[in-house]
C-alpha cells in the first residue's frame, strides 16, 4: 500500500505510540485486503463495547491505548455496552459484570468518544447522521454498516472493533471493498411479488443472507412505502445471516438507479413472495421458545418508527402478571420523541432500557431462560451468543400474548 510521508512517520512512531499502533492495525488489515492507499473518513462507529463479547482482551487493548495517550480525531460513537449504564441494577445485571463494564466505558470516554451506546447511529447523533451519500466512514456494527452503505449511500467496510478504534484515532481507513465502485455492484437480482409485512421483511433479509452469503442483491418490487424501519430490519437480518455490507432496492436506495433492469438482465434471478417467506420461517428460525414469558424488542435498537408502532399497539392495555416485554433503545433518542408515546409504553408495563441490547447483555445472569423477539437478527444471535432459546414472532403476536 502506498503511504504518504506523514503516514510513514506516524507508522514509525514519530507521533506517539498510540498513533503508531493504530496505524499498524489499519495498514496490516489494508495490506491483507489489497488496499492501494489510506483515505480520510468523516466518522467512526466503534463496535465491541460489551464485556460480554470483548472480555479481558478488550480491557487490555483499551488500557494500552489510553496509557499511550490515544484520542479520536473524527466524531466517533459507541455500539451498545453490556448493560444499561444507569439502570443496570433493575435489569438484574450481576455486580461484578457491571464494575468491569463501567471500567470499559471509562476507558473509551478518556479517548474522546461519544458515550451514547447505540447501534443505530444513523438515527441518533447529529454528527453521525450528517453522513451523506459518497462519504467515507469506518463503522463496525453490521446493521449500521449495511444501513449506511445501502440506505444512505455512504461507504464503509464492515470493520472489526479494534480496527474501528484505530480508524477513529488516525481519521483514515484503507481503500478497498465498499469504498470502491466495483465492490458495490449487485451480483443477484431478487424480484419480490406482492406486499411484505414487517415479519416478511425480516425473513427476506434472513433468506437471502443465509442462501446467498457472497452476493450483493438488488431487490425489485419492494414498496417505496416500506420506509426506513422495515429496510433497517431487512438489512439487519441480511447482515446477521450472511455478513452482507450492502444491498440495493429499486426506487428506495440511492444507488439503485445505477443498475436499471436492462443492466442486470444477466444476473442470477430469484422470485419470491410473502407466502414463500412465511413457508420458510420455521426452517430459518426453528421455534425454540414458544413458551417464553419474556420478550425482547429493539434489535436494531428502537428508533422513532418503532416507538410509534409499539405505543399504538399497547395503548390503554396492561401487562399480564408473569409476562415481561423489554425494549432496548439508545439514550440520546429519548428527548426527541413525543413524551406521550413513552408514557403509554411505560404505563402498559413495558420496560425500556438504554445503552445495551438483548444480545450483548448477560441474559443468563439475569435469569432469563427463554425469550421471544420480533427481530430476525436477535433470533439468530441470542441462541449462539447467549446459549438460550429464542422464537421469532410478529410484534402484534407478542403484544397479544403479554397484554390484557
Ligand atoms: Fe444492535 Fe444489539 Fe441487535 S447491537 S443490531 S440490538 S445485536
Amino acid at each position: 500500500m502506498h503511504l504518504t510521508r506523514d503516514e510513514e512517520r506516524i507508522l514509525k512512531g514519530d507521533k506517539g505510540e498510540a498513533e503508531a499502533l493504530a496505524m499498524r492495525i489499519i495498514v496490516n488489515l489494508g495490506d491483507l485486503e489489497g488496499a492501494d492507499r489510506l483515505i480520510p473518513i468523516k466518522t467512526a462507529h466503534i463496535s465491541g463495547v460489551s464485556y460480554q463479547t470483548g472480555g479481558e482482551g478488550l480491557i487490555r487493548y483499551l488500557e494500552r491505548m489510553v496509557k499511550a495517550g490515544a484520542r479520536v480525531t473524527v466524531p466517533s460513537s459507541l455500539n451498545p455496552a453490556g448493560m444499561d449504564l444507569r439502570e443496570w441494577r433493575s435489569m438484574g445485571v450481576p455486580e461484578e459484570f457491571a464494575e468491569t463494564q463501567l471500567e470499559i466505558i471509562d476507558l473509551f470516554s478518556k479517548m474522546g468518544i461519544n458515550m451514547t451506546c447505540a447501534c443505530n447511529p444513523y438515527e441518533l447523533f447529529p454528527a453521525v447522521t450528517s453522513v451523506e451519500k459518497g462519504d467515507h466512514i469506518a463503522w463496525g456494527e453490521s446493521n449500521a454498516v449495511i444501513f449506511a452503505n445501502s440506505m444512505i449511500g455512504a461507504r464503509t467496510n464492515r470493520e472489526g472493533g479494534p480496527a474501528t478504534l484505530a480508524c477513529a484515532i488516525i481519521g483514515k481507513t484503507s481503500n478497498w471493498g465498499m469504498h470502491l465502485d466495483e465492490g458495490r455492484r449487485p451480483t443477484v437480482e431478487v424480484r419480490v411479488g406482492g406486499e411484505l409485512d414487517h415479519l416478511g421483511y425480516n425473513l427476506l433479509g434472513a433468506f437471502i443472507g443465509k442462501n446467498m452469503p457472497s452476493d450483493i442483491a438488488i431487490f425489485r418490487g419492494l414498496s417505496p412505502a416500506a420506509g426506513r424501519e422495515k429496510m433497517k430490519h431487512m438489512g439487519a437480518a441480511l447482515a446477521a445471516k450472511g455478513g452482507h455490507p450492502i444491498y440495493h432496492a429499486e426506487g428506495i436506495t440511492p444507488e439503485s438507479m445505477l443498475y436499471p433492469p436492462e443492466d442486470t438482465a444477466d444476473l442470477q434471478r430469484i422470485d419470491i413472495t410473502q407466502k414463500d417467506l412465511l413457508d420458510m420461517k420455521d426452517d430459518l428460525y426453528p421455534p425454540d421458545a414458544d413458551d417464553a414469558d419474556v420478550f425482547v424488542l429493539g434489535c436494531p435498537q428502537f428508533g422513532a418508527f418503532e416507538f410509534d408502532r409499539l405505543a399504538g399497539l399497547v395503548r390503554g392495555r396492561k401487562m399480564v402478571d408473569g409476562k415481561r416485554i423489554l425494549v432496548f433503545a439508545g439514550r440520546d433518542i429519548m428527548p426527541h420523541l413525543p413524551g406521550k408515546w413513552i408514557d403509554e409504553i411505560r404505563e402498559s408495563g413495558v420496560e425500556i432500557y438504554h445503552d445495551t441490547c438483548m444480545v450483548v447483555t448477560p441474559l443468563k445472569g439475569m435469569n432469563l431462560g427463554k425469550v421471544g423477539t420480533d427481530s430476525a437478527k436477535a433470533a439468530h444471535y441470542i441462541p449462539r451468543m447467549q446459549g438460550i432459546g429464542s422464537s421469532l414472532l410478529p410484534l402484534e403476536v407478542i403484544v397479544e400474548r403479554c397484554m390484557d
